[in-house]
């Protein structure tokens, strides 16, 4: 699938624009257009139907069924910024960055790689932001173009090596950045927090400094005791939340994939300790499944475990969904959510500090002071079992799920060219559940009463779906305009509605057409959506 088709659709249709777009646009920054709404809200409607309010999932836990509550929150944006010290962001959320003094361009310090190449009895590292077939290309081309060597005499380099990532380089002075001419011109790595500062109130001393949160999840754990004593939960149970998170990524690229202003919906499933395991790989195995019902192929989506290495420190076993976007070399994915078994060290650090690994344990930071480095609340998170008088800090398994880069895939998957008498069609296969626009209704011609009748139609069926009317151009050009954003069913009213009141239903991914009478309409509709 050729992404830049994808791009310029989602732009023609108005399903996604650039913020900003009449200043020149704001990198990492994203609005979703009219159709792009309807897309992203049923993701995150069908994400809260099937997790939260409708949810109806059993556990079968040593032979014995084993319910759980889900429940919802909605927390505010900027919180205490004791909140992000004691989470580990203030001192951990950080990626390594690396300046070009040239080019005067910044990079992720992980996400440069690049080759050495030999040749005029010199060795250099030939740096790219490009990975894979494409990466290659570029390092060939720009080392012919620093070598001053025609096209034909690329024999007379020789390569050392696969393409390697500039983590592995120590020797800056022989690095050729990806956008520049001469030789060691990228800065050492330096440190870069990823949060958002921002100022509240009026005084605005570095004292009134708060940050834009970088995860929905902790206005969860600070809220676990209000939910407890609030809504008689009984672990387990989770509470899950959808919102707008905030990151100050380096380099934000691949469309919305890596965005600043970005939207996650997360749970945190508490439990017993003794029972996390169990929920962790129930956890991995439901939320893969969502993604596949909902209609990304198997083919495409792996549930990826975390090597020891690459677990944070508090996780005790990390697993990701990832999609093999079209923009990524071939055979490389993409995380669409990550689903984590984090322990107690959330509800434990909030408790009591910020936590470090020590050995096997997790023990509150001291600073130089010998004091706790950032102090927790102090309040007691425990919870407590009433039947079995325990008081324990649950475990915690976190889906943790983007709702853009949800979006960008389902669009990634749904869209498909087929030639039909000799002409090119483009269609969306979105679910039903998630398209945009559930049916179109059109009048075949603007005469003999259709148009009344399909505007009648268009009215009863918008009380409950998301419908379209339109009476504008040739049928097939109708059509044409639905596929291309997914619509399922067009609705025709024609000649024969007149005499036994029928119309005609034409699906999108099939092109069948069929005659069902008016009043069927609603119930085709609903049974379509439940599919
Ligand atoms: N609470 C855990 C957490 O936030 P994460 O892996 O950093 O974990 C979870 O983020 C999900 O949020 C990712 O799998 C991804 O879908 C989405 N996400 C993270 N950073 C993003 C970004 N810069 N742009 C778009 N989505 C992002």
């Amino acid at each position: 699938m050729d992404m830049d088709k994808l791009v310029s659709l989602c732009k023609r249709r108005g399903f996604l624009f650039q913020s900003s777009e009449i200043y020149g646009g704001l990198n990492g920054f994203w609005d979703y257009g009219p159709l792009g709404v309807e897309l992203k809200r049923n993701i995150k409607e069908a994400w809260w139907q099937d997790m939260i309010s409708g949810h109806n999932e059993l556990l079968i836990s040593d032979g014995a069924p084993c319910e759980h509550q889900m429940v919802g929150i909605d927390c505010s944006i900027i919180m205490h910024p004791q909140v992000w010290k004691c989470s580990g962001h203030y001192d951990l959320f950080h990626d390594f960055m690396v300046d070009c003094k040239e080019s005067k361009k910044r990079y992720r310090h992980d996400q440069v790689r690049g080759r050495w190449a030999l040749a005029k009895e010199q060795r250099v590292f030939i740096a790219t932001q490009s990975g894979g077939d494409e990466g290659l290309q570029e390092t060939e081309q720009k080392a012919l173009k620093f070598f001053n060597l025609r096209a034909k005499s690329l024999e007379e380099i020789s390569w050392d090596g696969p393409l390697v990532s500039l983590v592995t380089i120590t020797d800056f002075d022989k690095v050729l950045g990806p956008d520049a001419k001469i030789l060691g011109t990228l800065t050492p790595p330096r440190e870069f927090n990823l949060m958002f500062k921002t100022i509240v109130g009026a005084m605005g001393g570095e004292e009134s400094s708060a940050f834009l949160r970088p995860e929905t999840a902790q206005g969860i754990f600070v809220n676990f005791k209000n939910v407890v004593d609030s809504s008689r939960v009984k672990i387990p149970f989770g509470i899950a939340q959808i919102g707008k998170s905030f990151r100050n990524e380096i380099t934000p690229r691949n469309f919305t994939f890596r965005s600043r202003e970005f939207e996650q919906m997360e749970i945190e499933f508490f439990c017993h300790p003794s029972q996390s395991s169990q929920w962790y790989k129930y956890w991995r195995d439901r939320r893969y499944k969502w993604y596949t019902d909902l209609g990304l192929s198997s083919s495409r989506l792996q549930l990826r475990d975390h090597h020891k290495e690459e677990l944070s420190h508090y996780s005790c076993g990390t697993a990701d969904i990832e999609y093999a976007f079209p923009f990524l070399p071939p055979g490389e994915f993409g995380e669409l959510e990550g689903i984590a078994h984090r322990g107690d060290f959330d509800l434990k650090s909030h408790m009591e500090g910020k936590l470090v690994r020590s050995g096997d344990e997790l023990i509150v930071e001291q600073g130089e002071d010998g004091k706790p480095k950032h102090r927790g609340s102090g309040k007691d998170l425990r919870y407590f079992n009433d039947q079995t008088r325990e008081r324990f800090i649950p475990h915690v398994i976190e889906p943790s799920a983007g709702a853009d880069r949800g979006t960008l895939a389902f669009l990634c998957e749904a869209y498909f060219e087929e030639e039909i008498e000799g002409e090119t069609r483009v269609v969306l296969r979105l679910n039903p559940r998630i398209a945009p626009i559930k049916a179109a209704i059109f009048p075949l011609v603007n005469k003999d009463g259709m148009p009344e009748k399909a505007k009648a139609i268009y009215g009863d069926l918008k009380k409950e779906f998301s419908v379209f009317f339109d009476d504008g151009g040739a049928i097939g050009r109708r059509y044409r305009r639905q596929d291309e954003i997914g619509t399922p069913i067009c609705i025709t009213v024609d000649g024969q509605t007149n005499q036994d009141n029928t119309v005609t239903w034409r699906n999108r991914d099939t092109l069948e057409q069929k005659r069902i009478p008016i009043e069927a309409l609603r119930e085709e509709l609903r049974t379509l959506l439940k599919a």
